[in-house]
């Protein structure tokens, strides 16, 4: 299968190209024009193509697509009307995910491994705090510690609190001010449950790159109804996982199909007042990603929520009506309907506020790689189940997966910062060059004995059990722990 069916004109199937769906895309609309169930078709056409799968489930009218649907009402009007004579209902195989570890396999990261530039966005910093948590990082890169979770955070900042004006002269100006503020908003983070995050074991990523023995794409379901109380974490989740993502997988340049897709829902999330620095590096994924053979599609209610040279990079497009009623709004259907390549046969500025539920203005990438005029199509009916699972249902999709077991309880922290030391990636040539502080243990480690280092001066002043391994560690985009 070179291309996936997932709209229809009057005269024609509307169809993607399995390898230009790495060129990225965008669902628009307004509320209640179709978006999630456009998600829907979409995602079931990837699986069904071999496919893996990323979404979250903020509404939780995702997880349904593990229920064969019924062929009846709405759905069963439009798969006559639309003469769908290949359509079935039928379930496709999900994975459930959550943060938190209720709704699905808990999804966990060390401190390490995500960094201070996410982190400091996850504390909502000001650039001052920013600045130090930056300082805080570099300290425990050049010193070799491996932060877990955010008991080793919170006694790192202890530490460099307590010796500020030492850490100043090397590493500028340290406020216990900043670093005050920074660990009331740790409290914060933990408050709102972000504590259950930072840990071990972390998520490894090939976990969501899995196909069935028949060949069709697992769908990953981030359950996202709690997270999304908090709109920083949920973005900021998401984004660490792109960089992940970004960071783990190797080049591979155009693939027949792609290695995965990643479908950003509420991606408005990640840019309010984002700072500018920060969008450049999300431009900067979203372009180089692609050669990865990752597909990211945003989901959003309008295109001018996303910055215009991530928007400019987007090729596959699927427009849902938009509201055109304040100055505002009209000004956002002209620059919505400004990224179509025209069609002679419709205005596309008018037709794009007449939209009905479910129909959508369309243009995808064609063979060659250009955009096709824009049509103005019918969105395929799921062929998974609309509405709600149970919840036995749910946990019956918990219980089946073989993550239950892998991820389901958090590990100790010392067996999960050997694992950590596993997968770092270090600077050689630092090790012998750089003067390990002296307050800092020096245990060499050998290959034969990767032993854990005596407890250090410094882990008795940070009165915490904080891991030290006196080698530099290296850091990727978005400064995230670069693993081997
Ligand atoms: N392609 C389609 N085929 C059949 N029914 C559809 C289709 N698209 C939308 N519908 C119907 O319209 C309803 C609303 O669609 P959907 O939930 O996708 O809207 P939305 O844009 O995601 O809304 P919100 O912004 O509130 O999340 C669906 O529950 C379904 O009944
Ligand atoms: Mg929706």
């Amino acid at each position: 299968m070179t291309t996936i069916k997932i709209a229809k004109t009057e005269h024609k199937d509307i169809v993607m190209y399995l390898n230009k769906i790495n060129r990225h895309g965008i669902i628009a609309g307004a509320t209640g024009t179709g978006k999630t169930i456009t998600l829907k078709v979409l995602t079931e056409q990837l699986s069904k193509a071999g496919v893996p799968v990323f979404l979250a489930d903020i509404k939780g009218d995702l997880a349904t697509l593990s229920k064969a649907g019924v062929l009846e009402g709405k759905v069963a009007e439009r798969v006559s009307s639309l003469e769908l004579n290949d359509y079935i209902n039928q379930e496709y195989p999900v994975r459930l995910w959550d943060v938190f570890g209720t709704n699905g396999h808990p999804v966990r990261a060390t401190i390490s491994e995500m960094g201070s530039m996410l982190l400091s966005r996850l504390l909502e910093l000001n650039e001052t705090q920013t600045g130090i948590l930056n300082i805080a990082f570099r300290i425990a890169d050049d010193k070799g510690l491996l932060l877990i979770d955010l008991k080793d955070l919170k006694s790192l900042l202890q530490h460099i609190s307590e010796n500020s004006s030492e850490y100043s002269q090397k590493y500028g100006n340290i406020t216990k001010q900043s670093i005050g503020a920074i660990q009331r908003n740790l409290l914060i983070l933990e408050d709102q449950g972000g504590d259950k995050f930072f840990g071990e074991p972390s998520l490894e990523l090939s976990d969501f790159i899995q196909t069935t023995n028949e060949g069709e794409g697992y769908i990953n379901i981030l359950m996202t109804q709690k997270l999304f109380n908090s709109p920083k974490l949920y973005s900021t989740f998401l984004l660490w996982f792109l960089s992940e993502l970004f960071e783990t997988l190797p080049e591979v340049g155009d693939l027949e199909k792609p290695k995965m897709v990643f479908f950003f829902d509420e991606a408005h999330l990640l840019f309010n007042d984002a700072p500018k620095a920060f969008v450049e590096k999300v431009e900067q994924v979203v372009r180089l990603i692609r050669s990865k053979g990752v597909g990211i599609y945003f989901v959003t209610q309008n295109p001018v929520d996303i910055p215009e040279n991530i928007l400019g990079q987007l090729g596959n497009r699927i427009q849902h009506a938009l509201r055109a009623y304040t100055p505002k709004e009209i000004k956002a259907v002209k620059l919505a309907s400004s990224t179509f390549r025209a069609n002679p046969k419709f205005d596309t500025n008018s037709v794009l506020t007449e939209l009905k539920v479910g129909e959508a203005l369309v243009s995808c990438l064609n063979e060659d790689g250009q955009p096709e005029i824009v049509e103005k199509a019918y969105i395929r009916p799921p062929e998974s189940y609309m509405g709600t699972l149970q919840e036995d249902e749910y946990k019956n999709l918990i219980s089946n997966s073989p993550y239950d077991e892998k991820y389901r309880n958090s590990i100790d922290r010392e067996s999960a910062y050997e694992i950590l030391l596993n997968k770092v990636e270090f600077n050689n040539n630092t090790v012998e060059e750089k003067k390990v502080e002296k307050d800092i243990n020096k245990t060499p480690k050998t290959a034969s004995n990767p032993g854990r280092p005596r407890k250090s001066q410094f882990e008795k002043t940070a009165n915490t059990l904080i891991n030290t391994i006196g080698k530099e560690i290296v850091r990727g985009l978005f400064g995230i722990l670069k693993k081997k």
